[in-house]
């Protein structure tokens, strides 16, 4: 298990975000190339990869699994794929750190090997809920040992043939999705997924940029055993849950102005453009490209005066890792904003319910938690110290709210910003937030 020294940000208030920036590669996106390339026939291109934590396990991982990759330079890998059945038993469990993605991910791409392994990760990791996984995997027939509770470690042992299922999924999730698919790959026949709420389907446009012919047909998504990946080129874009901090960020501080370059604009991400301007955000859109299937544009976004609002619950899943972000941003709006269908969010990096409305009310916000989300009063927050009890995104928008505080903010546990948005001291500091950052010991 790996569990890395704490690290504090202390916030100045005020000031204005401005400029000209890109915040770094799609992490859903990099995790997606890695693997998928990993088992393509060929060589896959990579530029724009994510060099956080999270895809950094994943590649890790990968090479430990016998994959030769070059890279990452700045953002470039070369990934020399081994085919679906080149991948080799590792010497030692793999540990994928903080990265939910990257278990599950792997659970159903490891299903169907011949080999057995073992996944562990840190602390937060191992108490995240697997079942989700395990359970749809084991009628394909994989063999997926939890802890009595449902979390890893996981033992995944060679099962004796995996057989394609028609999975209609209760929670609407992206990873447990994209897992099933993996799998399916090494399974007889066909494996089916449908969802009950759009989830993102980086998964579904990769494959079928490497050659993998994949069904969909409205909400359920279908791949064959046995089709096999060509290796390409993959051009991740930057990520559009690291700009929301900077959507934020330049909407609640008066005078900001700030413009973000070659976004990910894949409609099944971009709820928080939707849910910010329905509370009054200027956010302009330039539509750039499609690369790779993957739609990417431009972003400006202007201070503006916020109002509150019922967040409709069909967005909750297309921004499902930005609500620490937009909680910031209901904190500074003009009347209540009211979340609900929002439960997975106490099983993200942290209880994102719990410990945003415990940092916003330190802050001297009025907040009142619901089991499946929460309801906010705007108002004006003052300084004071809040805990991100070691969930980047969580002290990444509480570094945020500084923007529109009357004191600093000093926020504990935020090392595990590394994991999604390595370098976001430097960018946000060029843009005009007064942050800065020290390590101490755990
Ligand atoms: C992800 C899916 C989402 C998201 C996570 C990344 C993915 O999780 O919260 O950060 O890359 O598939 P769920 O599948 O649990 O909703």
């Amino acid at each position: 298990m790996t569990d890395s020294p704490d690290r504090q940000f202390t916030v100045q208030p005020g000031g204005a975000l401005r400029g000209r920036l890109r915040v770094p590669g799609d992490k859903s996106i990099s995790h997606r190339a890695v693997m998928l390339g990993a088992i393509a026939d060929g060589e896959t291109r990579v530029e724009g990869f994510l060099e956080g934590d999270d895809a950094m396990a994943t590649l890790a991982a990968m090479r430990a699994l016998g994959v030769p990759v070059e890279g990452p330079d700045d953002g470039r890998l070369l990934i020399h794929g081994v085919g679906p059945h080149g991948l080799k038993a590792p010497s030692a469990p793999l540990d994928l750190g903080n990265s939910g993605t990257s278990m599950r991910l792997f659970c159903g791409l490891l299903a169907g090997q011949a080999f057995a392994t073992e996944l562990v990760g840190d602390a937060s990791l191992m108490r995240r809920p697997m079942r989700r996984v395990t359970e749809p995997l084991a009628r394909m027939g994989a063999r997926i040992q939890t802890t009595e509770a449902g979390t890893a470690p996981l033992r995944i042992t060679p099962a004796t043939s995996l057989h394609g299922i028609d999975y209609a999924m209760p929670v609407a999730s992206a990873q447990v999705k994209s897992a099933l698919l993996l799998a399916g790959l090494y399974a007889e026949g066909e494996t089916a997924v449908s969802e009950p709420a759009v989830t993102r389907d980086h998964t579904e446009r990769m494959l079928a940029s490497l050659g993998c012919p994949v069904a969909v047909a409205g909400s359920r998504v279908a791949v064959q055993g046995g089709a096999r990946l060509t290796g390409g080129a993959i051009k991740v874009p930057a990520d559009i849950s690291s700009a929301a901090f900077f959507l934020v960020g330049a909407s609640i501080a008066d005078g900001s102005e700030l413009v973000l370059d070659d976004v990910g604009l894949n409609p099944s991400r971009i709820g928080v453009i939707e849910i910010l301007r329905r509370m009054g955000a200027s956010i302009d859109i330039e539509p750039a490209s499609t690369e790779g299937g993957e739609p990417i544009g431009r972003l400006t976004v202007r201070s503006a005066a916020l109002r509150g609002i019922d967040i409709p619950r069909e967005l909750v899943p297309l921004a499902i890792d930005e609500f620490p972000a937009i909680f910031v941003a209901a904190a500074c709006a003009r009347g209540e904003t009211v979340l609900a269908g929002a439960e997975e969010l106490r099983v993200k990096e942290s209880d994102r319910i719990a410990v945003m409305a415990e940092g916003l009310s330190a802050l001297g916000i009025t907040v009142e938690t619901r089991p499946d989300g929460l309801r906010i009063e705007g108002g004006s927050l003052t300084g004071g110290r809040v805990q991100a009890q070691g969930d980047h995104r969580i002290a990444m928008a509480f570094a945020m709210a500084a923007l529109a505080a009357d004191a600093p903010i000093d926020i504990t546990g935020c090392a595990e910003v590394d994991t999604s948005f390595p370098g976001f001291v430097d960018m946000a500091a060029a843009a005009g937030l007064g942050i800065t950052a020290r390590e101490v010991s755990a």
